[in-house]
């Protein structure tokens, strides 16, 4: 099946219509508790998904003069993000190879030479070690061996990834059809508009779950979200790397349908079935962003424990150029902002349950595959072998995903 918008828009009407799943989708096995609970599982996740993945380091803005910097934090290791001298953006360890001081102290900022303060060893922006105080006490000190640690860094659509996995596939390869299908949105060519994080306290998957359904929509978010979305007429779609979309018809005319507000800013590269369905794409592991002509919040989920995460939400939007800021923003901000906060003010409860001890697993729905799917996508980073006996999810839906690369080649 090539994917298009029209065949999205007809398995919308059928998904809306339907009174039971499809005969030939697999009934899902429940997700095992310990998967949210376990110190061991949370430790595996850590080595084998977390730190091979390619993850969201945040947008270019900031980032595209020579000597530009900006340190990002959220996955472990601080890592030195810098636009060098030849315009390629990298990405180092920001830690000094002398004994191991950080290189670079402030946030963000620009620089000609990135000089540790503890004893000057000086880099390249490109990371190359050139100079070295005293350098005649070093006794076998070869310079060229010296540089910063560099890991890999590629940019897609005006944001920036990072992968601590030095034998990663490239990031457009892995983001496989997300790259054409997201090429209407012109993302590069949007503005940051707002930045926010909140921290609370459940395993980032209690999180990134909430996330990847819509099945929710109308007892935790009745007077929004509940109001805006047809949860019924919503069609999923699982993608290789564990990458998914979730399309869900708006109802129109109830005025909370960002699109229909007066005055809302109109992303005119992006077809109609943006306007009258909000689709919302996951990128493996925690990056789910729902896109909208009016402007896209990026949300960015991130372990900093077992039990807590952190979640960033960027928001990008239509440059307006100089003046003031469009008021829908004014209207929009608060209005998601209280989405989130009904969202997380769920889960903190949801991890304590999950906690108790009485909780055995998860029985996931067929509306709620997508969840089912990031587990899936898990333990195949894990791999079977390391996988704790109980916690792993069966393989079951990497025959239900859409191939346009196939359908491509026909
Ligand atoms: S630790 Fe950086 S120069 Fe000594
Ligand atoms: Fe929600």
């Amino acid at each position: 099946m090539t994917v298009t918008t029209d065949n999205i828009e007809r398995i919308i009407d059928w998904e809306k219509a339907r009174t039971a799943p499809p005969s030939n989708y697999p009934a899902l096995p429940e997700i095992p508790g310990g998967r949210y609970t376990r110190d061991d599982f949370y430790q595996l996740e850590q080595q084998h998904v977390w730190k091979k993945s390619w993850l969201c380091a945040g947008r270019e803005e900031g980032l595209r003069e020579a000597g530009e910097y900006r340190l990002f934090t959220k996955a472990g290791p601080p890592i030195l993000l810098i636009r060098g001298k030849d315009g390629e953006l990298r990405a180092f360890y920001n830690t000094c190879r002398h004994r191991g001081a950080p290189v670079v102290r402030d946030d963000a900022g620009q620089t000609n030479l990135l000089r540790c303060q503890y004893h000057s060893w000086s880099y390249g922006l490109d990371g190359r070690l050139i100079g070295v105080p005293d350098e005649r006490d070093f006794a076998c000190l070869n310079k060229a061996d010296r540089g910063l640690i560099e890991i890999r860094c590629e940019t897609w659509a005006g944001m920036v990834f990072i992968n601590q996995d030095r034998d990663a596939m490239p990031l457009l390869d892995y983001l496989g059809p997300l790259v054409g299908e997201l090429a209407c949105v012109e993302m590069d060519k949007l503005r940051v508009i707002n930045e926010k994080s909140y921290i609370f306290n459940c395993n980032w998957k209690a999180a990134a779950d909430a996330f990847l359904e819509v099945y929710h929509v109308n007892t935790i978010h009745p007077t929004n979200a509940g109001i805006m979305l047809d949860s019924k007429a919503a069609a999923m779609g699982l993608m290789r790397n564990g990458h998914s979309r979730m399309a869900t018809r708006k109802n129109m005319n109830q005025g909370l349908n960002f699109i229909e507000q007066e005055g809302a800013p109109d992303n005119k590269a992006m077809p109609d079935f943006y306007r009258t369905n909000n689709v919302a794409y996951g990128i493996f592991p925690n990056f789910i962003s729902p896109v909208e002509p009016t402007g896209i919040p990026i949300l960015l989920f991130w372990p900093r424990g077992l039990r807590q995460t952190e979640m960033q939400a960027i928001y990008i939007g239509l440059d307006w150029g100089e003046g003031e800021r469009p008021a829908f923003w004014d209207w929009f901000l608060p209005l998601f902002d209280q989405v989130l906060e009904e969202d997380l003010m769920n889960l903190e409860p949801v991890q304590a349950s999950l906690d108790s001890g009485a909780f055995t697993g998860m029985m996931i729905n067929y509306q709620e595959r997508r969840i089912y799917w990031l587990h899936e996508e898990i333990d195949r980073r894990i791999g079977p072998a390391h996988l704790p006996d109980g916690l792993a999810v069966a393989q079951l839906l990497s025959d239900y995903i859409e191939d346009p690369l196939e359908e491509a080649a026909e």
